[in-house]
């Protein structure tokens, strides 16, 4: 990597900066002594030109659409791999050889079960309760159960931990889906595969037997390899912050399915389909256009935009074409709701608000319609987005964890707030 200068210049001082180059993408500018050689700070509300960390694990191009997984492109990945060769990759940075993919795989399927105990979690929760506020609890509460994998310094101890949080997500997911219906839970069945066991523990009842349908096993394994990482989004820098802390494993996943939820990040899935959904007919599409590029109306079209891509979602296409196989394989034909996307997103990409913007459908546009045709109920999208993101965060955070110069996260902020004033007492104010 080549290293050259930036100067700073500010009232009589100037500052010379490493700027470092990455293998691809933007070079960074390195402050690190800026506060000690200047007493400022960089202000950056957003982290909109901020680089956090360095990474060697996915490289998002926003102009170019590009995505990739250790130098893998999505469309690649997404079209020829599985999501279990996905995890091996991006956890260990190269493909798995057919021996590497099956021990991986075992160790995987080994874990799937969760602690007799952790079940009883569920009956706390209403069964109204939203699943991921259920996801945040009882991923969190594995810190009380997984004792011999809580020492982040001990690598044997991170891999358990690694290989429980991605095996363990399905089952989790699943119970807190079987809990809202009123349905028992199903344990996992290890002869299947990663994504043909979660529609089984989703979706068979022990009345009858369940055959899982491999068209829609394929659909939802692909998905969850289109959800499975993407560089330092909100929910991973939140993973990667709370990591810095050396808080244990469990407890920094539970601290990134919270941040997710929101839907402006991952709980825009469940967002987009309502408002898919809301939207209803081809007809009222105009309304809710001018109500997205209306300055005084907070509405956004959901599912649209994104920091980095200002083109088109490589996994929005992948999620687009998905879609047409699934509800084609269902005999849905076309879903209502993916007429209005279809037409929404047209009318969206011609008008001028968008153009200017560089405003294009994202990963969550389409993936409510699929995941809705596969069953799902709305308020599971953000949990399957969860499922799939899991071994991002956790990939991401052991990459931290095993980083030398790893430090503490620990921002510092313009203060704009009352100079030093003296107390006065209640009587006198
Ligand atoms: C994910 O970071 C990741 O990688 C995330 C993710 C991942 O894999 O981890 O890709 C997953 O979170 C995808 C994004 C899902 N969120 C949504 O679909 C929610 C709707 N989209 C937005 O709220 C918004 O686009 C964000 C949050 C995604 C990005 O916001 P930014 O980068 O902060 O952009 P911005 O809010 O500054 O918007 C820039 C302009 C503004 O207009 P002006 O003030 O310049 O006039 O674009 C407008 C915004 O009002 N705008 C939209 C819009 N998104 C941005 N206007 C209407 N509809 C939208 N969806």
């Amino acid at each position: 990597m080549t290293h050259n200068k930036a100067t700073l210049t500010y009232g009589d001082k100037t500052l010379e900066l490493a700027v470092r180059e990455g293998s691809i993408g933007p070079a960074v500018v390195d402050i690190g002594p800026l506060f000690r050689d200047t007493g400022m700070f960089t202000y950056d509300p957003g982290f909109v030109s901020t680089a956090s960390c360095e990474s060697k694990i996915t490289y998002v191009d926003g102009d170019e659409g590009v995505l990739l997984y250790r130098g893998y492109p999505i469309e690649q990945l997404a079209f020829n791999g599985d999501f279990i060769e996905t995890c091996y990759l991006l956890l260990y940075g190269e493909l798995p050889t057919a021996a590497e993919k099956t021990e991986f795989d075992h160790q995987i399927t080994r874990h799937t079960m969760i602690h007799e105990q952790m079940s009883r979690f569920f009956s706390g929760f209403r069964r109204d309760a939203h699943p991921m506020a259920v996801m945040v609890g009882t991923v969190g509460a594995m810190s009380a159960f997984y004792h011999d994998s809580l020492d982040l310094f001990d690598p044997k101890q991170r891999m358990v931990a690694s290989l429980r949080m991605i095996a363990k997500m399905p089952t989790i997911a699943a119970m807190a889906y079987k809990y809202s219906i009123g349905q028992p839970f199903i344990y996992p069945l290890n002869s299947l595969d990663y994504s043909s066991n979660f529609l089984r523990m989703c979706f068979a009842v022990p009345a009858e037997d369940y055959v899982v349908n491999p068209i829609l096993s394929r659909a939802i394994d692909r998905i969850f390899i289109l959800h499975a990482d993407h560089e330092q989004n909100a929910s991973t820098s939140t993973v990667r912050l709370a990591g810095s802390s050396g808080a244990n494993p469990f407890a920094c996943i539970a601290a990134g399915i919270a941040c997710l939820w929101g839907p402006a990040h991952g709980g825009a899935n469940e967002a987009a389909l309502n408002m898919l959904a809301e939207i209803g007919t081809v007809d009222r599409i105009p309304e809710y256009i001018a109500r997205a590029k209306s300055k005084d109306n907070p509405f956004r079209l959901m599912g649209f935009g994104h920091r980095v891509y200002k083109s088109y979602d490589p996994r929005a296409k992948i999620m687009a074409e998905t879609t047409h196989e699934v509800l084609n394989e269902l005999g849905i034909g076309d879903d209502p709701l993916l007429e209005v996307a279809m037409e929404l997103e047209r009318i969206a990409l011609t008008d001028e608000y968008f153009i200017e913007r560089k405003l294009y459908p994202n990963i969550d546009f389409y993936s409510g319609i699929i995941l809705k045709a596969l069953g799902f109920p709305t308020s599971m999208f953000t949990v399957l987005f969860a499922v799939a993101r899991t071994v991002g965060w956790i990939a991401q955070w052991k990459e931290m964890i095993e980083d030398p110069s790893q430090k503490i996260g620990r921002p510092r902020q313009l203060y704009t707030g009352a100079p030093q004033r003296d107390y006065t007492r209640l009587d006198d104010r």
